[in-house]
């Protein structure tokens, strides 16, 4: 199952997250996923893992252009000449000639969001990324984005999962033509929360499923990108297996309803790093 972005290239909708798997974990659980059928892998410059990103890809004997690569760039490195020593440095860790799709980490101030836009922009027509997103950007930030951008981002990467269904800020993007990656669709390290809920517990039984795989299929029926992450083989597979499931009209209501307007990861306008 792809996505066409708003610039004609296709992303699988389904990606392995790599936020917090460190060292081998990190290698290991890339090499499994490639191996086992994902074709796509998110990381980013804070996770500390790029190299080991990038070593699993050249080691999992799957050809570059058939793996969709995003990373991102992290807040201290915002502003135009930094964002550009950024890329060359995630490049290098990647060991890759370009990245699918390079986002902006969080939001800073809109001025730094431009100048680092700008760069990437550049970058992008250099051929170094093939699409350019955002990541915890709210409305006021895509708002003014849009005020100096050329480009359009192609995804806005955010927090959303069954207690934070991010309804509003989905339909504001969609309207622009920008997907929502959902992040943390696991509920992250409040999985076991998840993993308790009786809904899920009852729709799981009815399609001979687990929790996790409803709670992610729910999120590819809204027509959003998920990247749950795990280091476990098992459970790699078991996330990919959500393409095979198929949901109907009443328990797809019956999870909308799950929705507590809860988020578990700070609110980007407050974040102090
Ligand atoms: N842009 C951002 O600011 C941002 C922020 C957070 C995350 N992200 C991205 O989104 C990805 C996903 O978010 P996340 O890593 O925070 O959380 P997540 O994918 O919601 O949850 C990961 C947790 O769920 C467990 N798990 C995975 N599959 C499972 C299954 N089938 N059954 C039981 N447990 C399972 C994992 O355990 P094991 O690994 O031990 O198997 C891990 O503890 C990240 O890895 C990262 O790529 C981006």
């Amino acid at each position: 199952m792809k996505f066409t972005l708003n610039n004609g290239i296709e992303i699988p909708a389904v990606g392995l997250g790599t936020f917090r798997s460190k060292d081998d974990d990190a290698y290991q659980a890339v090499l499994h996923a490639l191996k086992n059928g994902y074709r796509h892998i998110d990381t980013a410059a804070i996770y500390q893992n790029e190299e080991e990103v990038g070593r699993a890809i050249k080691d999992s004997g799957v050809p570059r252009e058939d793996i969709f690569v995003t990373t991102k760039l992290w807040n201290s490195d915002q502003g135009y000449l930094s964002a550009k020593k950024a890329l060359k440095k995630s490049l290098e860790r990647l060991q890759l000639e370009y990245i699918d799709l390079y986002l902006i980490h969080w939001p800073k101030t809109y001025e730094k969001a431009a100048d680092t836009y700008q760069a990437m922009e550049e970058m992008y027509k250099e051929g170094f990324i093939r699409s350019i997103g955002v990541s915890n950007f709210n409305f006021h930030h895509l708002e003014h984005l849009f005020e100096t951008a050329e480009i359009m981002p192609v995804v806005n990467q955010v927090e959303c999962h069954i207690q934070y269904q991010n309804t509003k800020l989905h339909e504001f993007c969609m309207k622009h033509g920008i997907y929502l990656e959902a992040y943390a669709p696991l509920m992250s390290h409040h999985i076991k929360e998840l993993l308790e809920d009786d809904t899920l517990k009852e729709i799981a039984k009815k399609h001979d499923a687990t929790s996790t795989q409803i709670a992610l299929r729910y999120l590819l029926d809204r027509d959003i990108i998920i990247l749950p992450k795990s280091v476990t083989p098992s459970r790699i597979d078991e996330n990919l297996k959500v393409l095979e499931l198929e949901l109907d009209d009443e328990d797809r209501e019956a999870l909308r309803k799950l929705n507590k307007g809860r988020r578990l990861f700070p609110e980007p306008d407050n974040i102090d790093y």
